[in-house]
């Protein structure tokens, strides 16, 4: 069976709802291939990619936008509330469009606190945080719309100009010690190419409607920034232990460090066949690290 890696449909039309950093970096990876993407945004701004969404505003997109759509991708989380944005707004508009496919970017906190052990999709969802929760009733409601949609369940997202390195250098970082605690994460361009890799090969490959995406090498966030300062050739100042550290962390911050678990990619990459463009933060940074000159240089090159 051959898998192919980097090609799209021409004619696919994609609404990307939510242009953040992971929406912008997926449009953008979608137009390389030579389809239309436009992104949403809560502010109107006068660019052709872009298009006004925002859940809390009655004004809804013209028809213009929907028109010849076959593909919709969803990056807003859930309301305070536990609505989902599009769906509270457009499920029945988005029912009509017999669309090929749908994804919904959720994250791993579903699977809540699991003491530093692997999760993976088969494992049963325990959401511990309030936001949590909330996202777990939308992934039902994506699930439980007339729409065929994949899950997408992310740990923590980075890639250029979101990652420690940015954080050292805008000095924006706090170096915290927790024994034993682990985190999973994924470099944004393997988001982007996983969806692309399981839409052109979408006729071959088993569809599962959860699928989780994240690098092969969860570790503590210490081993991270200490590889980042390497990286920078700086110095990493004495972390401090979490017992200190608990005092001064704000309560969503601290609620990051109340789950300890391992993303399992076993799904995706060795069910699935996709190979990580980044297969841990060493990759994933030297290629965050790589942008930055590349893009000093063209700014003053
Ligand atoms: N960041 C992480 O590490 C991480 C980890 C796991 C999962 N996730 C989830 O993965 C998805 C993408 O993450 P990201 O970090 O790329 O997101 P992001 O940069 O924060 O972007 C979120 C987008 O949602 C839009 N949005 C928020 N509320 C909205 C509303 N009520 N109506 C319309 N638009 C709304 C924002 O609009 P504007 O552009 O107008 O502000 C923005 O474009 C999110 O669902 C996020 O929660 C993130």
């Amino acid at each position: 069976m051959a898998i192919s890696a980097r090609s799209l449909n021409k004619n696919c039309k994609f609404l990307i709802f939510g242009g953040g950093y992971s929406g912008k970096y997926l449009a953008n990876e979608i137009r390389k291939l030579g389809c239309i993407a436009l992104t949403s945004s809560r502010s109107k701004a006068n660019n052709e990619n872009s298009f006004f969404f925002d859940s809390f505003s009655n004004e809804l997109p013209q028809e213009n936008i929907f028109s010849g759509t076959t593909h919709i991708i969803s990056c807003i989380p859930p309301t305070k509330r536990g609505e989902d944005p599009v769906l509270s707004r457009l499920e029945k508009k988005l029912e009509q469009l017999s669309l090929e496919w749908v994804g919904y970017l959720s994250t791993t906190g579903v699977y809540g606190n699991t003491d530093g052990n692997w999760v993976s999709e088969k494992d049963p969802v325990k959401p511990l945080q309030e936001r949590s929760k909330r996202r777990r009733i939308c992934e039902l409601k994506w699930i439980n719309a007339n729409l065929p949609t994949q899950i997408f369940r992310l740990p923590g997202i980075y890639g250029p100009g979101r990652s420690t390195i940015e954080s050292i250098l805008k000095k924006n970082i706090k170096v915290i010690n927790k024994k034993a605690q682990i985190f999973s994460r994924i470099h944004v361009s393997d988001i982007a190419n996983s969806i692309i890799y399981l839409l052109n090969n979408k006729k071959k490959l088993d569809f599962h409607p959860i699928i989780n995406i994240a690098d092969n090498y969860p570790c503590s966030q210490v081993e991270v920034i200490k590889y980042s300062y390497e990286l920078l050739r700086l110095k990493m100042p004495q972390p401090i232990e979490f017992k200190e550290a608990e005092k001064i962390l704000s309560p969503i911050a601290l609620s990051f460090w109340e789950e300890n678990r391992k993303v399992s990619n076993n799904l995706l990459c060795n069910k699935l066949g996709y190979k990580l463009l980044h297969k841990d933060y060493k990759s994933g940074l030297k290629s965050c690290l790589e942008s930055i000159s590349n893009h000093n240089n063209d700014n003053y090159g």
